[in-house]
């Protein structure tokens, strides 16, 4: 089966790596030449764990290639994924220019019985919108368009596309559904959940799956705030919810907020539709502002240790969470800009995302290691869940720090043994 992949963002190249690792034979396709061809040499555009390696492989192997337009391919493919993005309009509405260029690409270069799968996060009706553009120029009876979202995590989005929890196909079509059924064979073998649903239902449960998870993670983000009131320990408060196994354990971790490229984005985007079918969606919306309080609630605290004086923050973290060099919508980098503005003076390390932070925060004071950014600091704060911020040598940042105070957005830190060592801390959600 010949498959081809458009758009190499985070879901479109991981899509295409993955089903190539299956054995299936994947082209991916984009517009921008210079990235085609640092794909072509192994080069990869984004941070990901273990892409690098599938891509070399695969390509070597000859069973992934890499093209500029990729119309033969397109003309070629059994089935063709659209995984272009779709960036949020100043609305909040999803921006679908892609997805339509992608889709006259594609219109143009059919020939025979196609499948056209929409892997992208695209607003519910996309997949109806995209037949009735195919029918303006072919019949009904050559091609399905389908729904198979994506689910993966940024930082193990490999993991995530070879151990799925469920693979989701939205189709309306019985020819095309059989052809998707045939590609995922491999992986259903594998034991990877199949669900078979409309292709409506489909595209609606990523969105619902997103604002479930970002409900969940501002739940405990209010709650947090209220534990701080009332002298309740959040981390206690979340283990016991989510020893209930109706509740689960899984996003209950407070912290200054979900950002990334989805969450923030989805919400806004199912708010839109929400709108446009008069249809409140009350909690979702409840979520996105509470999240929005959430960042000011963390810079808050910073700004309260500062107590009003020009003081030097360490800034330890700016991807949106741990394990990925993603800025987007990060509160850490949303953190920053609120203390660069309240003439608190920043000086940030991360891992990974230092040269995208510096895109989006050209003045921001970036260095190379937590010793760095801590010397001669006033405080350390932890914006950002990096593994290697649990295991900080605190008793030498003490000695390098100007005065001994820590604020931990993301409670990774055991507060007694901090206090042991002669740090003033501050957690979200506990005393
Ligand atoms: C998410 C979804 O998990 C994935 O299924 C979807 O396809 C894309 O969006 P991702 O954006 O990569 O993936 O990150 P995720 O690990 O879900 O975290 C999102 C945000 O929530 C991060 O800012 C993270 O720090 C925050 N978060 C997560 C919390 O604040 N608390 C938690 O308990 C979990």
């Amino acid at each position: 089966m010949k498959v081809v992949v458009i758009g190499t963002g985070y879901v479109g190249l991981v899509t295409g790596a993955c089903l190539s690792e299956y054995g299936l034979s994947v082209t991916c396709v984009d517009l921008d030449s210079d990235k085609i061809s640092r794909l072509r040499k192994n080069e990869m555009p984004i941070y990901e764990p273990g892409l690098k390696e599938i891509v070399e492989k695969n390509q070597k192997a000859g069973r992934l290639s890499f093209e500029v337009n990729g119309e033969r391919s397109i003309s070629e493919a059994d089935v063709v994924f659209l995984a272009v993005g779709t960036p949020p309009l100043p609305d909040g509405s999803a921006d679908m220019k892609y997805v339509y260029e992608a889709v006259r690409t594609f219109s143009r270069n059919h020939r025979s019985y196609q499948v056209l799968v929409t892997k992208s996060t695209v607003p519910v009706g996309t997949g109806a919108r995209l037949e009735e553009i195919m029918m303006e120029n072919h019949s009904g009876d050559t091609f399905a368009v389908a729904s198979n979202p994506e689910f993966l995590r940024e930082g193990c989005a490999v993991a995530d596309f070879m151990n799925p929890d469920r693979i989701v196909i939205g189709c309306n079509d019985p020819k095309g559904l059989k052809v998707l059924l045939d590609l995922y064979e491999p992986m259903r073998k594998a034991n990877a959940p199949i669900l078979v649903t409309d292709r409506a239902s489909s595209e609606l449960i990523k969105y619902a799956s997103n604002a479930f998870l970002s409900v969940k993670i501002s739940f405990v983000n209010e709650l947090s705030r209220l534990a701080e009131k009332v002298g309740a320990d959040i981390a206690s408060v979340a283990q016991g919810m989510g020893m209930d196994k109706r509740i689960g354990p899984a996003f209950l971790l407070p912290g200054p907020g979900y950002g990334g490229s989805c969450f923030p984005k989805d919400t806004k985007a199912l708010l839109d539709t929400s709108r446009a079918f008069g249809s409140p969606l009350r909690l979702v919306d409840a979520a996105e502002q509470a999240n929005r309080e959430q960042v000011e609630f963390a810079a808050g605290k910073v700004l309260a240790a500062a107590g009003g004086e020009k003081k030097t923050a360490a800034l330890l973290g700016l991807a949106f969470k741990g394990g990925t060099d993603d800025v987007r919508e990060s509160p850490a980098l949303k953190i920053a800009e609120i203390l660069m503005s309240k003439g608190i003076a920043v000086k940030a390390y991360d891992p990974e995302a230092s040269a995208n932070a510096l895109r989006e925060v050209p003045g921001l004071d970036v260095v190379g290691s937590a010793a760095e950014a801590a010397k001669d600091a006033d405080m350390l704060v932890i914006a950002t869940e990096w593994n290697e911020f649990k295991t900080l040598d605190l008793p030498r940042l003490k000695e390098i720090m100007k005065s001994p105070v820590i604020i931990d957005l993301r409670n990774l830190l055991d507060p007694n043994h901090c206090r042991e060592l002669g740090f003033a801390y501050t957690g979200i959600g506990r005393a």
